[in-house]
């Protein structure tokens, strides 16, 4: 009888586990139900300063339709990170990142990536909502759209992985050796990582991306902000598509050997369209697919495909330019 009554709660279990979809097992990972619960400061939005907790910030942001956001991170004390593979560190285990997410002023919501295992992918991901009060934060099974009255929608849990990565390619984004600013007054630095001897290999040196202050710009901002999705390994990008925007160090020798120059320029998109033969075509922003489908809002033309409603029009600025400077051929 207990036997039985045991494998009716332990089936019925899967069954909810199972038929609950993707949002129920991304629910159910390791992560706190409670923001306050998770290690996360909460009398000092963003975290203290302290010797493992740290404020930090990428070099190029994503656009999230203007809102603000403040990120910080946990590293145990005394802990390194594995730095072996530079383009893809690995965190030690019990770190936790975080990023709030403001909006017209109101804190609306917190995510946290947690990594709770070994291997480089082992990242829970968690994304919490704020109450009305402000004095903790919940963990959201699903998306809320216009949360706390205002513009922005929170997305499904199930869906960070579209560009944090699935599977083995899970990771974080803007804390990375080309992302992480070598000096950042107070916010934290590759040069503070090294100085308390965080890293297991320090750096050579800075890793610095090439081309002149435009370009230098505009390959930033592609990598965080395509470059999550339009990399090697992205299981939501299709195969056939063979457009790259992510900056690896390797790469970083000149402007020729970026993946954003190797496989725009001149090159044939998969699936045509917006009046445009090419990816990029030197010196003509309307003539580059790229430019057309980053400034596209709203229709199956709009990329980034989620998570953003108005165009970055400083973003597009730079790309616009970016794509003037080049020589027509
Ligand atoms: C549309 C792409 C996209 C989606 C969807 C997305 N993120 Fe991110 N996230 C990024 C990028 C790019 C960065 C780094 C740049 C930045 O912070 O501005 C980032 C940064 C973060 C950070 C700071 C650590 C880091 O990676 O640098 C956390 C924590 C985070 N995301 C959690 C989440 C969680 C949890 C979800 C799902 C609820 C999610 N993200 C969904 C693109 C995305
Ligand atoms: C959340 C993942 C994601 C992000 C971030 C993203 N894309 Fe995409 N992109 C896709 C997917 C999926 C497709 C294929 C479906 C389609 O064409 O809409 C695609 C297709 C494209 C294509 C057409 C490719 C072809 O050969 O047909 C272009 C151009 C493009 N993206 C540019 C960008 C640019 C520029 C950015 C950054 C501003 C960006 N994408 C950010 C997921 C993403």
């Amino acid at each position: 009888m207990r036997i039985f009554l045991i494998l009716v709660i332990v089936t019925g279990v899967f069954a909810a586990l199972w038929f609950g979809g993707r949002e129920a097992r991304f629910y159910f990972g390791p992560s706190e139900r409670l923001l306050s619960k998770t290690g996360y400061n909460l009398s000092n939005l963003g975290a203290n300063q302290s010797i493992s907790q740290y404020r930090f910030a990428p070099m190029y942001p994503f656009w999230s339709d203007g809102a603000e956001k403040s990120r910080s991170i946990y590293i145990p004390p005394s802990a390194k990170i594995d730095t072996s593979n530079q383009d893809r560190w690995n965190f030690p285990i019990g770190t936790r990142i975080w990023k709030n997410f403001e909006r017209d002023n109101v804190l609306v919501e917190t995510r946290m990536l947690y990594k709770y295992g070994t291997r480089p992918w082992d990242w829970d991901m968690a994304v919490y909502l704020w109450r009305d009060d402000f004095t903790d934060a919940d963990k959201l099974a699903t998306g809320k759209a216009d949360a706390h009255g205002t513009e922005h929608d929170i997305p499904s849990p199930s869906l960070c992985i579209t560009c944090h990565g699935s599977g083995e390619q899970r990771r974080p984004l803007g804390i990375t050796a080309i992302q992480l600013p070598y000096e950042h007054g107070s916010l934290l630095s590759l040069t503070q990582l090294e100085n308390e001897e965080r890293l297991t290999k320090p750096l050579a040196s800075a890793p610095q991306i090439p081309g002149d202050d435009v370009t230098q710009k505009a390959l930033g901002y592609l990598d965080t902000n395509c470059g999550s999705c339009h990399s090697d390994g992205s299981t939501f990008v299709s195969k056939d598509i063979p457009l790259r925007l992510n900056l690896t160090i390797e790469s970083l020798g000149s402007i020729e050997e970026t993946n954003a120059y190797k496989t725009t320029i001149n090159k044939v998109p998969n699936f045509k369209g917006l009046d445009t033969d090419v990816y990029i075509s030197p010196g003509s922003p309307e003539k580059s697919f790229l430019y057309k489908r980053l400034t596209t809002r709203g229709d199956i033309w709009q990329m980034p495909p989620l998570s953003t409603e108005t165009v970055d029009d400083e973003g597009a600025q730079v790309i616009r330019e970016w794509i003037e400077s080049m020589l027509a051929n």
